[in-house]
């Protein structure tokens, strides 16, 4: 019989899939402690996890039978890949499952930012009617700049169309005849941060991408342009987006993701001319039972006929 550990809530979808294998046993659990995980690990022959588990070195050396990692959704700066890798556990994960509903956040985001939404909501419930404080800006005829066109960057690209928005991006791997199919004109860094209104970022946490965006990059960019993040933490240097904010140079930011997360009393929350959610890009009902059911299917096939796919690291 092979044991598959759920963790951090995964949808009652992903059990499902392996309740239809007599040979698997599924058992779902919220998210566990460090010293919990180490103390169930060694009865189980993969696990699946989310954003808030952090599968450390520690954590896998511990696993002495699991054979797979499962990550129900895209990132996997939550897991030690080398770590997994020393270890002959393969690591997959999810990367169709959320891309729609993250994307339709972070227009959402952009939205927010430019037309000071959350700004405005507090006011009213305030009992304030300041209206000639929250001036915002059109994205009518203004430039999108998309950083990294993945999955995500692609579908917001797409969507900004709508609101009459040039996208320009940059993506080291992406044709200018596959940005184009997506309304994006494929340009420069230097570019990109000297002509964008709007710039959102759509790469993976990697040693490459970590601060990538920092006090240099801010220089270069436009007075008063916005910043979005919904992709991941510590791609925008925070420490420099704060230093940005308080000299007037970035108007406003629009951020689901950060370093730490949660991220406490984080010296960005005082600029009140910005949006910032809880990681929430990939929370809808439609994208939990997509990363879900997708990262079940595969470790299912993976236990009980050794295939895998959409390894992203460890034993491959
Ligand atoms: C992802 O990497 O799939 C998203 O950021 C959502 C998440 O971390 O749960």
């Amino acid at each position: 019989m092979f044991r598959v550990l759920l963790t951090d809530h995964i949808t009652r979808e992903a059990v499902d899939v392996f309740d239809a294998y007599d040979s698997i046993e599924a058992v779902a659990v919220g998210t566990l402690t460090a010293e919990e995980l180490v103390s169930l690990l060694g009865d189980f022959d993969a696990i699946i996890v989310r954003s808030p588990t952090k599968l450390t070195r520690a954590i896998i050396e511990s696993c002495t039978r699991v054979k797979y990692i499962g990550r129900a959704g895209v990132g996997v700066d939550n897991i030690d890949l080398s770590a997994a890798d020393e270890h002959g556990i393969t690591v997959m994960n999810a990367p169709g499952g959320n891309t729609i509903s993250t994307a339709e956040h972070t227009v959402g985001m952009i939205l927010g930012v430019t037309r000071r939404i959350a700004e405005a909501d507090r006011m009213v419930r305030q009992n304030r009617w300041d209206r000639k404080t929250l001036r915002g800006v059109e994205l009518h005829g203004k430039t999108l700049g998309v950083v990294g066109l993945g999955r995500v960057g692609r579908e917001v690209a797409r969507r900004m169309h709508a609101f009459s928005t040039e996208v320009i991006a940059v993506d080291p791997v992406v044709t200018a005849e596959t940005a184009e199919d997506y309304g994006a004109r494929l340009v420069g860094l230097d570019e990109l941060l000297q002509t964008s209104h709007v710039i959102t970022a759509h790469v993976p946490l990697t040693a490459e991408t970590k601060g990538m965006i920092g006090d240099s990059e801010i220089a270069r960019m436009r007075d008063g342009v916005f910043l979005v993040n919904c992709a991941r933490g510590g791609v925008y240097d925070e420490e420099a987006v704060v230093r940005g904010l308080e000299s007037g140079k970035i108007a406003g930011v629009a951020i689901d993701v950060y370093v730490d997360e949660p991220p406490g009393a984080h010296p960005l929350f005082s600029h009140d001319r910005s949006v910032f959610t809880p990681h929430i890009g990939a929370a809808t009902a439609e994208a939990q039972i997509g990363v879900g059911v997708e990262i079940a299917q595969k470790i299912a096939k993976a236990l009980i006929t050794g295939e895998v796919r959409d390894v992203v690291g460890g034993a491959t």
